[in-house]
């Protein structure tokens, strides 16, 4: 609900739980008051700067004339540069003086009903919900532009979207220094921030860390959002644990460079701002022309981190893109860690023919089957078939999948060419470079210049004519580099700052018109594992290969992390072979199966070179995973014990109507004499009675409260599943 009470000049947004609320203070200033647990829309009236006090940045007199506040001490709903608040800005503007000086106050407002869509630019839509929009738009006195603030409410998620647009409505150019998506302001207050950081290879690891005076950001500034941070901060109160407690969740809607800043001041309030990132960013803006930001999230929970992660799920699942659409998620078997770039034809067939009656859905061809590409140092842009490995091109692969029940998915990596390429030979120009300097390679790749239409549109050609030619029901989109050498021989001298945005910019058209032209064809997100895993990609690709470390004890830590915003749908998972690719570790087939199995789950491994064990392993894996989808795509996610703290790691799905649960309780290391441990549920329904793995019956309140057995014995690296059914 949005509510303008005129009395006190107030805007009051509530969710089912949550209230946030701005006012329009003296002077027009657009300043912010409250955001946290449901307020009364009346108590509006409440004194509003108590307390704050007067310092020598700008001062006023307050609602009372009583005495004066500061600018620098006011919170400020989109704060900007020069007109006495010395945080952060939300935005900065340069005129053309090259003065960066501005006044914003409010204009004018509307609320309406729905919400619009940015696409290109992803972004959260309505689905079925209720959704109000309010727009509170402000001008600039000094140079002469509005902004327009947006905030959408779902009420049933506790979510909020909002996005700035600002308007060139001088006659002169303006550049825009930084735009923020949004920024909030809270009373001092002992926060702490949470984050997801990471590496290659064990992405979204989670920090916790305290907020102490001074600033605090997490931020990329690689082209793309990158395995070592995520574009999404929580604000905690000290004392919230999974199931208790205040989080506040802000993510960002967007896969390329994105900053995330807490700031605390003298007085201890804390500013939070997420967008993109400033850092060599500068936008001219035309007179007429509209710049619009990413657009944010921010969900509120009072109870705890597990709280926050289900709704972020719930506007994944539910609101967002592709993420919500109903396309059904394949259980499939990829080449890649079973064959690398030694494939071909026949080596292939026997692959696909070794696959039979395991009931997997898809066949990935993954890197390898272009080009001339017999290792990773050729042909990307090349988007032909390997003549020397498929002379009859792709049609006895599909062949082959048809003939055991599969459907096929190839790889690609749209975004790159290599030196080494036909592309290259006959573009020379089109990768991201500037003069006078070789641009640097990394894995032998460079990236091609996606700010511009005429490679948007052959890398647009080329990938459709093989989906076209093909029947290719599935597609893993890759890109395994940064992006460096910045500069586009597309744009003006003034542009060239334009790049990073344009860039993503450009990105999300091939993947807007690709996914609208195959609408059947699933699109799954990858980046060198999870190096580009945010709401921008799962709004065109509801799933992305969340990391290149497929060791499943090492997926404990990755898949918890990731689970606090993005659902388990989000994720894909694969048995691989052990020892393991990445760590040379041996963990147990079944612990393999069940750490994937409650992500878009399948294999990654040469079934010609598993026991009978273990083939008869994986159809009960396959079986299990077909009882688990419905819970996957719509059930409640839990976690329980932290991969980070205890020598433990479990979570749990429920469904809707709290009839079903799936938990798994894994191992990573036994310590010698440890005394029992009882795995306590959650989310279940206390009255209900339910079966535990076809056997033990037991009520909901029991299981949650008094817990199951879960550590009798158990080894290093092993995992324990408990299926509840309803009595
Ligand atoms: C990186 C991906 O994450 C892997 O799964 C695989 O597709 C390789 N690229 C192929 O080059």
């Amino acid at each position: 609900m949005i509510k303008f009470i005129s009395g006190t000049d107030s805007f009051y947004l509530s969710t089912d739980n949550s209230s946030y609320v701005i006012k329009i203070l003296k002077d027009d200033m657009l300043c912010h008051r409250y955001y946290g647990q449901k307020i009364s829309a009346e108590e509006t009236e409440l004194p509003y700067l108590c307390g704050r006090k007067s310092n020598s940045s700008g001062e006023f007199l307050d609602e009372e004339n009583t005495c004066f506040v500061s600018k620098e001490n006011t919170p400020f709903e989109y704060p900007v540069f020069g007109d006495g608040d010395l945080r952060n800005p939300a935005m900065i503007t340069e005129n053309r003086f090259g003065q960066r000086t501005s006044r914003l106050i409010y204009k004018s407002h509307r609320i309406t009903k729905g919400k619009k869509s940015l696409s290109p630019l992803p972004s959260f839509d309505v689905g079925t919900e209720d959704v109000d929009t309010l727009e509170i738009i402000l001008s600039d006195s000094v140079s002469g532009y509005e902004v327009s603030l947006f905030y959408s409410v779902f009420e049933k998620e506790d979510a909020i979207t909002r996005r700035a647009e600002i308007r060139n409505t001088s006659d002169t150019d303006i550049k825009i220094l930084s735009a923020q998506s949004m920024s909030v302001d809270f009373e001092p207050r002992d926060f702490e921030l949470i984050t997801l950081n990471g590496a290659w290879a064990r992405e979204r690891y989670i920090e916790r860390r305290p907020i102490t005076a001074g600033s605090l950001a997490i931020e990329s500034r690689r082209g793309a959002t990158g395995h070592q941070g995520n574009p999404f901060a929580a604000l905690v109160d000290k004392n919230t644990t999974e199931d208790s407690g205040i989080s506040y969740g802000f993510a960002l809607v967007y896969s390329g460079n994105y900053k995330a800043a807490a700031e605390v001041d003298q007085y201890g309030s804390l500013r939070f701002q997420i967008g993109i990132n400033p850092f060599n960013f500068d936008w001219t803006l035309a007179p007429g022309e509209t710049f619009v930001t990413p657009e944010a999230i921010s969900v509120f929970s009072a109870e705890g981190l597990n709280g926050m992660s289900r709704r972020f799920h719930n506007m994944c699942r539910k609101h967002l893109g592709k993420s919500a659409a109903s396309l059904k998620r394949p259980l499939v078997i990829n080449s890649w860690e079973a064959m690398y770039f030694d494939i071909n034809d026949r080596a292939v067939e026997q692959f696909v023919n070794n696959c039979k009656g395991l009931d997997i859905d898809t066949f990935v061809l993954d890197d390898g089957w272009f080009g001339v590409r017999d290792d990773d140092s050729t042909s990307l842009g090349d988007w032909f078939v390997h003549k020397t490995k498929f002379p009859d091109g792709l049609k006895n692969v599909v062949r082959v999948c048809r003939e055991n029940g599969m459907n096929f998915g190839l790889w690609f990596e749209p975004e790159m060419i290599s030196p080494k390429s036909e592309l290259f030979k006959a573009h020379p120009d089109w990768c991201i470079h500037v003069e006078n300097k070789k641009p640097l390679e990394s894995r032998s790749q460079l990236v091609l210049d996606m700010t511009r239409g005429e490679i948007i549109d052959f890398v647009y050609d080329s990938v459709a004519a093989i989906l076209d030619e093909y029947d290719i029901s599935y597609v893993k989109w890759d890109m395994n580099r940064n992006i460096t050498d910045i500069g586009s021989a597309a744009l003006p001298a003034e542009k060239q700052d334009e790049f990073y945005h344009r860039y993503i910019l450009g990105v999300y058209e091939l993947m807007h018109r690709l996914t609208e032209a195959f609408p059947h064809v699933l699109f799954e997100g990858c980046a060198g594992g999870g190096g580009r895993f945010d709401f921008g990609i799962l709004y065109y690709m509801p799933q992305i290969w969340t990391s290149d470390d497929t060791d499943a004890i090492e997926r404990l830590k990755i898949q918890y992390g990731t689970s606090l915003v993005y659902p388990t749908s989000a994720m894909t998972a694969h048995v691989s072979a052990c020892p393991n690719h990445q760590t040379r570790r041996t963990v147990p087939f079944k612990t393999r199966g069940d750490v994937a199995q409650v992500c878009n789950f399948g294999y990654e491994l040469d079934v010609a070179k598993l026991s009978d064990d273990e083939k008869a392993m994986i159809k009960e894996q396959t079986a299990l995973h077909r009882k688990l989808e419905d819970l996957i795509a719509t059930g409640d996610f839990y976690r329980i014990d932290s991969p980070f703290e205890t020598e433990f790691c479990s979570w749990e799905l429920v469904s809707a109507d709290k009839k079903r649960a799936f938990a798994v309780f894994a191992t990573q290391k036994v310590t010698a004499n440890r005394g029992g441990y009882y795995l306590k549920l959650k989310g279940l329904d206390p009255e209900k009675i339910y079966r535990i793995n076809g056997k033990l019956k037991l009520h909901g309140d029991t299981l949650m409260n008094y817990g199951l057995p879960a550590a009798d014995n158990p080894t290093d690296f092993s995992t324990v599943t408990f299926e509840l059914e309803e009595e």
